[in-house]
């Protein structure tokens, strides 16, 4: 457990949005829906303090690329003590494809965001940067914690994905997790106006 990680929760909220670590099991799940293995370049959103992380490095590809966008910088610092030599950027989701610039696409793009937590005009500008930067043949998974997905918020959050993405499939909920949770991964981008 990370104390820094329950700090910064306390701090921000909103944009912490949890006040645990997603849990081995759930990260295992995301790195498989993430397609991790077959990745050229993933990008994590959001990797608090590694939950994520740590698997996806595990998984990649020797030739394989990986960047983190992390809004919080002392979770920046965190993860990048953690896992020195991989590249991780204090900046906001809002700004990927600046982010991104001169990089190529990502071809997976793994998500530690709290939607949840998110209005509904950054949940739009964040999902546009998605679908903006992932490669054609990529892949975008994100967690959901299993229940509040079906209250009003969580199903207005599954309409935007549906909205972007011509295919989105869930995992099994992964009960290893507090509380459980799911990930949804989504195929096909739909470039949409606003
Ligand atoms: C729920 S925590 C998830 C951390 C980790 N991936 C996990 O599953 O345990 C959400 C993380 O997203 C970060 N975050 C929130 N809004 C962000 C944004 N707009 N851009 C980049 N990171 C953001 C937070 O600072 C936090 O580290």
């Amino acid at each position: 457990m990370s104390f820094r990680f329950v700090r910064e929760f306390l701090k921000s909220p909103g944009t912490v949005g949890a006040v645990w670590p997603s849990s081995p099991a759930l990260a295992t799940t995301m790195v498989r829906a993430a397609r991790v293995q077959s990745a050229d370049f993933v990008l994590e959103i959001g990797p608090g303090n590694g939950a994520f992380t740590g698997p996806i490095l595990e998984n990649l590809r020797p030739e394989a690329r990986f960047l983190a966008v992390e809004k919080c910088p002392l979770l920046a610092e965190t993860v990048s003590e953690k896992f020195p030599g991989a590249r991780i950027v204090v900046g906001c989701a809002t700004q990927l494809t600046a982010h991104l610039k001169d990089q190529g696409n990502p071809d997976s793009i793994v998500s530690g965001l709290p939607w949840a937590a998110f209005g509904d005009s950054l949940q739009d500008s964040i999902l546009k940067q998605i679908t903006s930067s992932l490669a054609g043949h990529g892949v975008f998974a994100s967690f959901a914690y299993f229940g509040p997905h079906r209250l009003r918020a969580g199903r207005a959050f599954r309409r935007k994905l549906d909205a972007h993405f011509r295919e989105v499939e869930t995992t099994p909920v992964v009960f290893a997790n507090l509380p459980p949770a799911f990930v949804y991964f989504c195929t096909n981008t739909i470039q949409v106006d606003r």
